[in-house]
């Protein structure tokens, strides 16, 4: 059997099944949430962040790749959907790290962060109720290409 902290894994051939592997991380999240989106350019961060926003009632053309910015935020009366997107991020960025520390352990705080490992996030990680680390990659079989999207339970 395995164990509970052994990874989900998933194997996901289009943006159908894609939102409904979001509809089954929505049902699963204990807020504050962090979810740390691993996985190279193009994997699906973004296009998973947009599933998931889109099952807490926002419009997928309104969630936009915080690439820029650094920080996108969505909010609504039943979540606060901190997007981060740390890329472009040069060096260590204690503003950023000080917002973020901030917004993320709000009662109803989503935080989902692609490239997380280009910032030291361990000062949160004791701070919210659930992490989840997500590998997403791209894989191919034959003619076959589908993402691979591995959940690891990282909770405290
Ligand atoms: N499961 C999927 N099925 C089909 N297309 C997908 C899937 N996931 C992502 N895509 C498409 O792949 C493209 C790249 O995805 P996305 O922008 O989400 O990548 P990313 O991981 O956020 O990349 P970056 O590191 O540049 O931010 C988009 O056009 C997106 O619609
Ligand atoms: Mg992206």
């Amino acid at each position: 059997m395995a164990s509970p902290n052994s990874p989900k894994i998933h194997q996901i051939h289009d943006l159908t099944e894609l939102s409904e592997l979001a509809l089954q991380l929505k049902n699963s999240l204990k807020k504050p949430s962090l979810l740390l989106l691993n996985g190279e350019l193009g994997a699906g961060k973004t296009a998973l962040t947009k599933k998931i926003a889109n099952h807490f009632g926002f419009a997928e053309n309104l969630i936009k790749s915080p690439s820029y910015s650094l920080i996108n935020i969505y909010k609504n009366d039943h979540i606060q959907i901190n997007h981060l997107d740390f890329y472009r991020l040069n060096g260590h960025d204690q503003f950023l790290l000080n917002e973020l520390l901030e917004i993320s352990v709000l009662p109803n705080a989503l935080t989902i962060i692609e490239w997380p490992e280009r910032l030291d996030l361990q000062a949160l990680f004791s701070k919210v109720k659930q992490i989840l680390q997500i590998d997403l990659s791209l894989k191919n079989q034959g003619e076959n290409t589908f993402r691979q999207i591995e959940i690891h339970d990282k909770s405290n």
